[in-house]
């Protein structure tokens, strides 16, 4: 066996949510019966207009995906309102542009700062690089940040720091006049992890223009329904997104993805559609689960709603199964750092599967 470098040996695998086909084969379940409720994806199904560009294009997978995207740039712009040249995208989703970020800055030894509970793929991505995580703290029953714990976190070794607004997987928002302490402690840059900001009607474009230490990072994969096509883009200042580009894969950005986005954001009635049915879907969700004592649900702003499952009886190995067993899928964060074994996290659905969810919950806690 040859040498694996220590970064790798040492890394902890990723856990990302299960495919319907493992959860069939193992639960002999129909996969067309099951209902995803675990990885925060669009119960609308994709833009109409995405699946005829594909359908349309589908003839041109022998040649290599465009090299130039400035149509794609300009579309991402105008939605967001900033400057192409400030755009970046990537063809594995916003995980690619996580990895392309780390590619940019990391030097072994350099520092970054995470929040748990948050998304768990930044550090998964930037040990690799040989980077050193530094936790501050969400804190999980107010379910806000601790800011102090972030500035507190901040040493002269800080490459970046992340946060996550709407924060995966407790669905709380940080408040702008704390992200802007944070840009405003740090010369490190400032990763903001907006990929569930249309459910909240929040975002923090406008700090781009006063901090140049701010990133924001976004994806098609949630509100845009394209989490199958692997597209993510950053949003950051023009010379840094020219850096970023020097090191990022050239074609990982396929043809029937950079199509798909360009239709779906072509399509506004589609987004807007989106955002309501999932938003509709989550306080349908919260206020159904809130009335079952032995649950603690969480306000969420975002596609997902945090549950606190300790008084059960059960922990969340046991109930996601239980779930899974009538053709269920939710997320058991028991791999989120900073959670325990009593916590999962529900994703929207449409309005029928949530009332079938609401009514397994019922028999399965009696
Ligand atoms: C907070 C957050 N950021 C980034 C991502 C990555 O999104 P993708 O790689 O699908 O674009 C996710 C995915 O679930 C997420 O929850």
């Amino acid at each position: 066996m040859v040498k694996i470098k220590k970064t790798v040996e040492e890394l902890d695998p990723y856990v990302p949510g299960r495919s319907n086909a493992d959860l069939a084969r193992v639960y002999g379940l129909d996969p067309a019966d099951i209902i995803r409720m675990g990885s925060n994806e669009n119960p609308l199904g994709p833009s109409s207009l995405a699946i005829q560009a594909i359908n349309k294009n589908l003839h041109l997978i022998n040649t290599y995906p465009e090299s130039n995207i400035d149509d794609l740039k300009d579309q991402i712009a105008s939605y967001a309102g900033v400057n192409p040249n400030e755009v970046i995208v990537g063809g594995d989703g916003a995980d690619e542009i996580l990895d392309v970020l780390a590619k940019t800055l990391i030097e072994p030894g350099d520092e970054y700062i995470v929040h748990p509970p948050s998304y768990m793929y930044y550090e998964f991505t930037f040990s690799v690089y040989g980077a050193v995580p530094v936790y501050a703290r969400w804190d999980v029953e107010g379910n806000c940040l601790d800011v102090d714990s972030v500035l507190e976190a901040i040493t002269p070794k800080t490459k970046v720091v992340f946060l996550c607004t709407p924060n995966n997987p407790t669905g709380g928002l940080i408040a702008k006049k704390d992200i802007k302490t944070i840009l405003e402690s740090t010369d490190a840059l400032v990763v903001v992890d907006e990929a569930y900001w249309e459910f909240s009607g929040v975002n923090n474009l406008e700090l781009l223009e006063e901090y140049d230490n701010l990133f924001i990072l976004r994806t098609f994969s949630k509100v845009m329904g394209l989490a199958g096509m692997r597209i993510g883009y950053g949003i950051g200042q023009k010379e840094f997104i020219e850096y970023m580009h020097r090191v990022k894969p050239v074609f990982s950005l396929i043809k029937l993805s950079y199509i798909a986005a360009s239709a779906t954001l072509s399509d506004p009635e589609y987004i807007k559609e989106s955002t309501r049915l999932s938003i509709d879907s989550r306080e349908f969700l919260y206020d159904e689960m809130s009335k079952f004592p032995e649950l603690k649900v969480f306000k969420s702003f975002a596609n997902y709603i945090l549950v606190d499952i300790r008084n059960t009886g059960m922990n969340s190995k046991k109930i996601t199964v239980k779930l899974m067993e009538n053709g269920i899928i939710v997320r058991d964060c028991s791999s989120f750092r900073g959670l325990d074994d009593y916590w999962i996290r529900v994703s929207v659905a449409t309005m029928e599967e949530d009332i079938k969810f609401i009514n397994v919950l019922k028999s399965i806690l009696g």
